[in-house]
Parts: structure tokens; sequence; C-alpha cells
């Protein structure tokens, strides 16, 4: 199998290769949380770039509880127009464009909100960033539920060529999953097939809204790397499930917030983590074989579904081979993107592609080492990672070229000075206003 091979899903759809560009949080929404021209630019460059599927970042479900100021929100009609530009652009040199839909949970910074809700009160610690949440009641679970399809349908309508459900990093539907945060003892709490009502539901939900010939997809954790949490054979059983509920694809992805495995950091909390990018482990994959032990467990039990493994992937000798080792049908890729916006294309046509993540993320050495034994250091280090990359990628959406070598410092300080301003300019639409937004 090539990175260059078509692929068709269970739903009927074809992608036209098997390079994806993984959900990047763009934080360009307008005041009204609508998507902007600048989405419509970033996506249009991406498109013709060359991937098979660009899957958006998160999409709220809830104007209430943000990701970050900055997310697009899509619960009702306003805002259409936009979202179809946005769709048109996306789908360009028939690539597939599909919407990321996602509920923070308890990872819902401050400047948003002051009482996020989660499964239960279960505070996230990060810098104090994150209010102390509320166990939701039963009827805010129905209603998220409620939320994510209405999303979806508006999606399809919008002309998105296909939905994905955040389930991974510590989001809300992860927080269910995740026996640690999830300390209900009702019918949403406890044993896993409890932990994962959520998720199936949501999935049910949506694929009554936008019918059986419309991608769904899930992006899971194989595990959140936390002790007592979340783990490969949670994970497995979970892909077993979505499978007999008619996923399309389930994206590997692990960790959360706290244990930033997700962007290829490695430890146990309170140890030193590494970023690994630039080493032959993290070259094959950070999921790689998490992802494999997924297959193999949809195999054993006889069941197909689609995977797609992100995370760490930086030559295109290893993207190749885990395509090769079977089981894996789509390679997915984010940092990358950020810098070189026609990545896909170059890989595709077997360009030698030097895939830089630029000169801050390669920093190492003895100092640095021994500054990521602290909380503070790694928590405000990672920021700093994400902060470069959304800056490279709004740089993008306005029409400017990647800044280079600029400082993880610097960056974060700006990131979170556009966080500030997005958040205070924020104006919800007249309808939201109006109809109370009642859960
Ligand atoms: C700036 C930035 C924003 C991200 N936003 C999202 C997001 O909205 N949803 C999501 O599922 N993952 C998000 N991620 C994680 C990526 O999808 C991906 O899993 C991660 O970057 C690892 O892949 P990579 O090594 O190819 O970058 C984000 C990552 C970065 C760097």
């Amino acid at each position: 199998m090539d990175l260059t091979d078509g692929l068709e899903l269970p739903c009927g759809a074809r992608l036209k290769n098997r390079v994806v560009k993984a959900a990047m949080s763009e934080g360009l929404a307008d005041r009204q949380d609508h998507a902007t021209q600048a989405h419509c630019r970033l996506y249009e460059t991406w498109a013709r770039g060359g991937a098979g599927l660009l899957i958006t970042g998160n999409v709220m479900v809830d104007r209430r509880y943000l990701e970050r100021p900055g997310n697009v929100v899509l619960e009702d009609e306003s805002g259409m127009s936009m979202l179809r530009a946005w769709a048109a652009a996306g789908t360009r040199e028939e690539a597939h464009l599909w919407m990321q839909l996602s509920h923070p949970g308890r990872q819902c910074p401050k400047l948003v909100s002051k009482e996020p809700l989660a499964p239960s009160a279960v505070q996230l610690d990060l810098l104090g960033n994150f209010a102390r949440p509320r166990a939701m009641a039963e009827e805010d679970i129905e209603a998220a539920i409620e939320r994510f399809g209405k999303t979806a349908s508006l999606a399809q309508q919008a002309g998105f060529t296909g939905v994905q459900i955040n389930a991974a990093h510590g989001y809300l539907i992860s927080q269910f999953l995740s026996p640690k945060v999830n300390r209900r003892d009702d019918r949403w709490g406890g044993i896993l097939a409890n932990r994962a009502r959520l998720l199936l539901r949501v999935v049910a939900r949506i694929r009554q809204e936008v019918g059986a010939h419309f991608p769904i997809s899930v992006k899971l954790n194989a595990a959140d790397f936390q002790r007592g949490g979340f783990d490969l054979e949670d994970s497995c059983q979970c892909a077993l499930w979505l499978a007999d509920a008619g996923v399309d694809l389930l994206e590997v992805s692990g960790g959360d917030f706290e244990h930033l495995r997700l962007l290829g950091y490695r430890g146990d909390p309170g140890t030193a983590e590494d970023p690994d990018v630039a080493s032959g482990a993290v070259k094959a994959g950070c999921f790689t074989d998490y992802a494999l032990a997924i297959a193999n467990a949809l195999k054993g039990a006889g069941k197909a579904m689609h995977l797609m493994v992100t995370g760490g992937f930086r030559t295109r000798e290893a993207m190749e081979r885990v395509l090769a080792l079977g089981g894996i049908d789509l390679v997915g890729l984010g940092r990358p993107f950020c810098a070189t916006p026609d990545l896909a294309r170059k890989l595709l046509r077997g360009e030698c592609v030097p895939i830089d993540l630029h000169g801050p993320l390669q920093a190492g050495g003895a100092l640095h080492r021994w500054l990521m034994r602290f909380k503070t250091y790694r928590v405000l280090r990672v920021q700093g990672e994400v902060a470069w990359h959304a800056r490279q990628l709004a740089k993008l959406a306005h029409g400017r070229d990647p800044e280079g070598a600029s400082s993880l410092a610097l960056a974060l300080v700006k990131h979170m000075a556009a966080d500030m301003v997005h958040a205070g300019r924020r104006k919800p639409p007249v309808s939201a206003q109006v109809s109370g937004m009642a859960n």
C-alpha cells in the first residue's frame, strides 16, 4: 500500500490518497464565534497542497464552553454563509473536509467559563487556568448528545464532507471514558460500557442526523497514559463497539493536557519528559504500536473499521512502513502542515521533504532536560510549542509566510494575548441570546 492509493470508506465516500491533515485548533473565529475568511484561505491552501483529507480544528457544539477563545461554534444557523464558503474552500481539488466536533468538558479555560462541565467535579490542575467543573446532571448529558447531533447536521448542510467526533486528548467524551475523571456511579460511570455510553450515544445520534452515506470518524486515545486511567485494553474494546456502531474511520492518538503524549512527550507525570520529535522512535510515529494493537483486536473479532494513526510522523519512509504493515489505512500529520502547507503534494510526489518543525522544537541540551523535571516548565514549554504552531497557522491564514525561528516564549506571550483579546471581544449572536442557551 502506498501513500498515493485512494481509500473507499464503508459509507461509500472515497479519499484520493492516504495523507491526512489532522485537526488543529485555528483560533480564527470572529466575535460571534463564526468562521471567517481566514478559515477559507487556510483550508484552500491546504486543499491545494494535496492531502486527501483535511480535518478542521475543534468546532464547539456549545457556545458556553470552548477549548479556546477563537474556536468556531456551530449550534444554530447563524454564520452559515461563511461556513459554506469554508467548506467550498477546503474541498478544492477533491479533498475531503471533515469538521471536528468537540466539547471541552473541564478543559475549558477560566477565560471562557468559571464553571465548566465534566462527568464529575474533578478539576484540571494546570497552572490555575481551569476552574473546578460542575458534575453534569442527566439533562446536561442528554443535551450535549443533542448538540453533537445538531452540529453534525449543520456541518453536512454547509457542505463539509464528513465529521469527526473528538473523543481524545482529555475533552469531554475522553473525560467520560477515563476512570480518573469520571467518578460517577450511575449509568454514565463505573464499568467501561457505562463510561463509553456517551461516546456511543453521540455516534448513534449523529448517524441518525447525517444518514448512512456520510463519513463519521472518531478520534480516540490509545491510552491517556495516566496511572489508573483509560488504557489500551479499554481503547481496543471501544474500537470494537465503534466498528459495530458503523464508524467509518478511527483516528488513534493519545494523552491529554496533563500527559502530553499527543505531542510526542514521554515519561510519567512527575518525571522528566523529553520531546523526542527528532529521535528515531518518534519518527516511526508515537502511536503506531498502539494502533496496531487496535487493528489486531478488530481483526481478531472479525470486525472491519478503517484506522488512521497520528502523531510524530516525520519521514515518508516511516509513513509508508506503517501503511505496509497492514491494518492502518491512513497517516495523520499535524504540526508539519503548519510550516509546509503543500507537504502532502511533496510527499506524494516522492520529493525528499525535510519535515522540519523549525528551530525551537528541536532545542534540547542538559539545561532543558533538567528543567523538564518541573511541571511548570513542562507545561509552559508544551504550551509554547502549541502556541508557536498556532501562530504559524494564523500566518498562513492571513496569507503570510511562517516565521521560522522565532522563540517559543514570544509565541506563547503573543498567543495568550490573542486569546485574551478574543475572549474580551466575544459577542454571541442574537439567536443565542434569545434562546437563552437552554442546555
Ligand atoms: C496548534 C495545535 C492545535 C491542535 N488542535 C487540535 C484539535 O483541535 N483537535 C485535535 O484533535 N487535536 C489537535 N491537536 C493535535 C494534533 O491533531 C495531533 O494529534 C498532534 O499534533 C500530533 O501530531 P503531529 O506530531 O503530526 O503534530 C493540535 C495540535 C497542535 C500543535
